[in-house]
C-alpha cells in the first residue's frame, strides 16, 4: 500500500519478460514479470495481486500523450509536459484529455437509477453537446429491505449478510452510465455514501450495524461493509478514461466530533481507495466548512458546521483536490456572502497547491442575479479548476417526463440553462480558447 504509486510507475519502466495468460504480474512483494502476453491485461484485484486476464488495457500502464496547456490572461502559464492518460491534476488546474483549463460540470445524482439505457446517452448526449465536461452522479443506492424486481439498489446493508446488487437493476445501472460517459467523452465523479437518508446512507448503516451517524466513521462493521462496497464499485472501473475522480460520501459531517474523526478516516479511507486504483483521483466531497483565513466568523466557517477542518484536510496527500459547496439560504448567510466563500476556499487551495472545484451550489433567485456571478469569480479566481451547478434537468425520452425538479434544477436548453451554462462555457472559452 505504501509506495504503490512509486511501484506501478516502477512497473511501467521495467517491463522485460512478459508473463502467461492468468499468471501474477504485479503486488507489493513480487518481483516477476509485469507485462502480459498479448490479449491479456495486467489487472490490479489488490495492493498485493495482480493478474493477466483477457482484456486489452492494463490498469498501471500510462498511455502517453502531449498536455496542452491553456492559459488564461489572468493566470500565470504552466510548463508543458507529459501526461498520462487518465484525468489528473495539473497544479491548480485540471488535465483531462491532455488538456489543462478550467472546466464547467453539472450534478446528474439519478443517472445511476435510470432503467432506460436510451434516457442514460440522451442525457450525456445533451451534457457533451453543451460544453460542459464533468458529471457528479451518486455510486450508491443503499437499502435496509430489498425492493421488488425493477427498482434500482445497489447495496443490501443488514448484520446478518450484507448483499451487493450486480445484476440488471444494480450496479449495472451504473455501468451503462460509465459506458456512456466513455461514448461522450464525459468525466464522472462518483461517490459511495451519502451523509442524508436519500438512498439509504450512513443512516442505513446505522440501522443494520448499530451505533449512531457520528459513531459511523470508527465503527468496525460499518467501516468493513463501506470498504467492501467501495472496492466492489472501484474494480469495476480501474481502466476506464470516463472516471475523473472518486468521492468518499456525498457532504460527510460528523455531529459533536473531533476534527481527527473525519481527517483519520478521510486519509485512510483514500489511502485504501488508491491502493485499490492507482489510476485514478480521489476527493472528498464535503460541503468545506470549518475556519479559514478571511473568515468572517459565520457559521460555515466553524468546525461546529461539519465537524470538520477543510483546511487541515487539505493536507491529506491522497486526496488530490479540495471540494466544497455553496448554499447560503441553508446556511444562514446572504448571496453575496458567497464571493467570500468561493475566495477564501480559492486561496486555501493555493496555499496548499491543490484545485479547488466549486463541487455543488445554488440559490432560489434569478441565475442572472447570483449564481452567474459565482460562477465568473470562479473562473477568475486562481485555485479554482472547475464548477458544478446543482442539478442537471431533462426531458427523458422514454416517458417524454421531466427529471427530478428540488426547487434548483436548471433544464436542458431553457432560459436558465443560458444563463448556468451557454453564457458559462462562452466565457471559459473567451479566455482559454
Ligand atoms: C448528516 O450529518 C449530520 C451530522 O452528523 C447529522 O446531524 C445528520 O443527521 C446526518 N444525516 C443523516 C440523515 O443521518
Ligand atoms: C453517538 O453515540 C456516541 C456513543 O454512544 C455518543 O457519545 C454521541 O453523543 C452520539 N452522537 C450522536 C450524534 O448521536
Ligand atoms: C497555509 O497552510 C498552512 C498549513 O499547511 C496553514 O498553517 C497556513 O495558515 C495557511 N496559510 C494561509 C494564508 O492560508
Ligand atoms: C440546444 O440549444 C442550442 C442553442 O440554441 C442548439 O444549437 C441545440 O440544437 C439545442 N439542442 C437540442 C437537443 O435541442
Amino acid at each position: 500500500m505504501k509506495c504503490l504509486a512509486v511501484c506501478i510507475l516502477s512497473f511501467a519502466w521495467a517491463v522485460k519478460a512478459q508473463q502467461s495468460a492468468y499468471g501474477q504480474c504485479g503486488g507489493t512483494t513480487y518481483t516477476g514479470p509485469t507485462s502480459c502476453v498479448a490479449g491479456y491485461a495486467c489487472t490490479s484485484y489488490n495492493p498485493y495481486y495482480y493478474q493477466c486476464v483477457p482484456g486489452k488495457k492494463n490498469t498501471h500502464i500510462s498511455v502517453s500523450s502531449t498536455a496542452s496547456i491553456k492559459t488564461s490572461t489572468t493566470t500565470s502559464s504552466a510548463v508543458v509536459t507529459t501526461e498520462t492518460g487518465y484525468p489528473k491534476t495539473h497544479g491548480l488546474f485540471f488535465n483531462i484529455d491532455g488538456v489543462v483549463e478550467y472546466y464547467a460540470g453539472t450534478n446528474c445524482y439519478w443517472c445511476g437509477f435510470l432503467t432506460a439505457d436510451g434516457d442514460v446517452d440522451h442525457v450525456f448526449a445533451d451534457i457533451a453537446s453543451s460544453g460542459l465536461k464533468i458529471v457528479r452522479v451518486w455510486g450508491f443506492n443503499d437499502v435496509n429491505t430489498i425492493p421488488s424486481t425493477g427498482t434500482v439498489w445497489y447495496q443490501y446493508l443488514a448484520s446478518s449478510g450484507s448483499e451487493i446488487n450486480t445484476g440488471e437493476y444494480g450496479l449495472q445501472r451504473l455501468d451503462y452510465v460509465v459506458a456512456s460517459a466513455e461514448k461522450y467523452d464525459v468525466k464522472l465523479i462518483i461517490n459511495f455514501v451519502n451523509n442524508w437518508s436519500d438512498y439509504g446512507g450512513i443512516a442505513a448503516y446505522v440501522a443494520a450495524f448499530g451505533g449512531n451517524s457520528s459513531t459511523w466513521f470508527t465503527d468496525t462493521e460499518s467501516q468493513a461493509q463501506y470498504r467492501t462496497y467501495i472496492e466492489a464499485v472501484v474494480s469495476r472501473y480501474t481502466t476506464s478514461s470516463a472516471i475523473l475522480s472518486w468521492e468518499l460520501a456525498n457532504e460527510p459531517r460528523c455531529s459533536g466530533c473531533d476534527v481527527s474523526v473525519i481527517y483519520n478516516w478521510a486519509a485512510s479511507t483514500s489511502a485504501y481507495i488508491k491502493s485499490l486504483d492507482p489510476n485514478h483521483m480521489v476527493t472528498m466531497g464535503d460541503e468545506g466548512f470549518g475556519p479559514l483565513p478571511g473568515s468572517d466568523g459565520s457559521y460555515p466557517f466553524t468546525t461546529s458546521a461539519g465537524g470538520y477542518d477543510w483546511q487541515m484536510n487539505l493536507e491529506i496527500s491522497t486526496l488530490d483536490f479540495a471540494t466544497y459547496h455553496l448554499y447560503p439560504q441553508s446556511w444562514g448567510t446572504s448571496a453575496s456572502w458567497g464571493d467570500l466563500w468561493i475566495t477564501t476556499h480559492a486561496a486555501a487551495c493555493v496555499n496548499a497547491s491543490k484545485p479547488c472545484l466549486l463541487e455543488e451550489f445554488g440559490y432560489s433567485d434569478e441565475c442572472e442575479a447570483v449564481e452567474s456571478g459565482w460562477q465568473s469569480l470562479s473562473l477568475d479566481t486562481t485555485g479554482q479548476a472547475a464548477d458544478m451547478f446543482w442539478q442537471y434537468g431533462d426531458v427523458l425520452p422514454s416517458c417524454d417526463c421531466e427529471t427530478s425538479q428540488d426547487g434548483n434544477t436548471v433544464y436542458f436548453n431553457t432560459s436558465d440553462w443560458t444563463c448556468f451554462v451557454t453564457d458559462h462555457i462562452e466565457a471559459i472559452d473567451a479566455i482559454y480558447g
